[in-house]
């Protein structure tokens, strides 16, 4: 069983109520299910962590990442100054792929640095939730699914 591991960092669990110029309307429930669906046309399965906290993150990523193929990662604010970030996905010894609902190079100018995109094989960043299916597109590539 493949399994891609797609993790949301802070503030993503209150999409839907986020900004919907830079965020959409879509809630965290419903993309995690639009991530799930598409990803059985790769023949894999996806399982989905949400949170506030960047040890948690890190956590999960370490006791997650020796049963997975590839992960997909929002690091929310953490993209721009999480060094223990990047330090895990690297640790992690798999293709990650960085995506973001925003156009991040468009925002303010401390959005504009990630920090954690060095770890991982792409960003795709200003789709909205196409955002997340270009991701699972480039994983299923790079990992040949
Ligand atoms: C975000 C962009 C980040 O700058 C921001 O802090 C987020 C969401 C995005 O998906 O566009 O929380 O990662």
């Amino acid at each position: 069983m493949n399994i891609i591991l797609l993790i949301h960092g802070p503030n993503l669990n209150f999409l839907g109520r986020r900004d919907p110029k830079h965020y959409g309307d879509i809630t965290l429930p419903k993309l995690e299910m639009l991530v799930k669906k598409e990803a059985k046309k790769y023949g894999c399965v996806v399982k989905c962590f949400q949170s506030n906290h960047e040890g948690e993150l890190i956590d999960y990523i370490q006791k997650n990442a020796p049963s997975a193929k590839g992960i997909i990662i929002n690091p929310g604010a953490f993209t721009h100054y999480s060094f223990a970030l990047h330090d895990a996905l690297l640790d992690a010894e798999m293709a990650a792929v960085e995506v973001h609902l925003s156009s991040i190079s468009k925002r303010e100018s401390w959005r504009k640095t990630s920090v954690t995109a060095p770890a991982c094989i792409g960003q795709i960043s200003g789709k909205k939730e196409k955002s997340y299916l270009e991701a699972l597109a480039l994983l299923a590539k790079k990992i040949k699914l």
